[in-house]
């Protein structure tokens, strides 16, 4: 079966046709990151526009493998996400279900970024999987007992673990998107330099907090002179929040004892993390490559193949509720 899988609630606009759920045949990603990067974050209302322009060339490249009438399905993302940039890619996937009279498949972007790992190796995780989402905007841990049978463990009460890389990295002089930029810094730096909080580390629950670290790095830069001390900013940064991560992730592991640990989304391209991950589970992590952490329309598509639940396109209204 070939899913078409539309992607459009961020700052990305992608397109991709999966074959099966597991095997891409093409995989098409524009990102309005420059335009982002003038503005230090995203502008909803320029990512949007910037969508209504490159979504067709991009729907085109992406058709180019296959003849429409081979596509069996239509998969697009209906949240969580920015109003504006969903309907973008709702507007465009209902015409096309119209046109090619194929069914259309919501799909949930946070989930969706779990599927990533589904499209990379032969060996699909196993079930019960403990799958950590960490993207730019949600930070989620989940139970995943089966395809669809999902139980929330823990989220973020506030910033989202990328939001959190974003928003120190402007802290202290960087460009966004913050993740890569501290990534970078981070190499020669000493992570220790400074002890920044770990949030929630020791509570009994799964959830995250990002917020107290955020402050303690404000009140840390607005002592020094920075442009010193990038590097050492950058390191402790990445430690504190890569080192939440992992530790309550590990800890959900020993008492849920998953048979293996899944992470995805935009910071799972973190070297850090997946080096820590790799060094300190007792069990098999997967994580994707990195063109396919962030978001893209890969995922999308593989996500409605196992959650296959298609709507006829002459009901798309049932859309507008979802
Ligand atoms: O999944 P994604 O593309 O979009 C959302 O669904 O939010 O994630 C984007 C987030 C940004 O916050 C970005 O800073 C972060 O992923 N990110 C990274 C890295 N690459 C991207 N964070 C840490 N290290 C990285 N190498
Ligand atoms: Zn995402």
């Amino acid at each position: 079966m070939n899913i078409l899988g539309i992607e459009t609630s961020c700052d990305e606009t992608g397109a991709a046709i999966v074959k099966d759920g597991t095997q891409i045949l093409s995989n098409v990603v524009s990102s309005s990151v420059e335009l982002q990067k003038k503005y230090g974050g995203v502008y909803p209302e320029m990512a949007a526009r910037k969508q209504v322009e490159v979504i067709i060339p991009v729907l085109e490249q992406a058709l180019r493998v296959k003849g429409k009438e081979e596509i069996d399905a239509i998969a697009v993302t209906v949240g969580p996400g920015l109003i504006g940039s969903l309907l973008v890619g709702i507007e465009c996937a209902k015409t096309l279900a119209y046109v090619l009279n194929k069914p259309i498949i919501p799909v949930n972007h946070i989930r969706a970024h779990i599927y990533a790992n589904w499209l990379t190796t032969h060996n699909s995780p196993q079930f019960p999987a403990l799958c950590l989402t960490v993207s730019g905007g949600h930070t989620e841990l989940l139970l995943m007992e089966d395809h669809g049978k999902w139980k929330l463990l823990g989220q973020t009460l506030d910033d989202a673990a990328g939001e959190a890389f974003d928003k120190t990295a402007r802290l202290i002089g960087l460009p966004y998107p913050g993740g890569p930029e501290i990534q970078k810094h981070a190499k020669t730096g000493n992570p220790k330099a400074f002890n920044f909080p770990r949030g929630m580390v020791g509570s009994k629950d799964y959830n995250f907090s990002f917020s107290g670290f955020k402050t303690a790095v404000l009140r840390e830069v607005s002592k020094l002179n920075i442009s010193q001390l990038t590097v050492d900013l950058s390191a402790s940064i990445q430690e504190a929040i890569v080192d939440v991560l992992v530790k309550k992730t590990l800890k959900a592991a020993e008492e849920f004892k998953p048979k293996s640990i899944i992470v995805s989304g935009g910071v799972a391209a973190n070297t850090r993390l997946r080096e820590k991950f790799n060094a300190q589970s007792p069990i098999p992590v997967y994580i994707p490559p990195v063109n396919l952490c962030t978001d893209n329309g890969a995922v999308i598509a593989s996500y409605a193949y196992f959650n296959f639940k298609p709507i006829p396109w002459q009901e798309t209204q049932a859309l507008a509720t979802l």
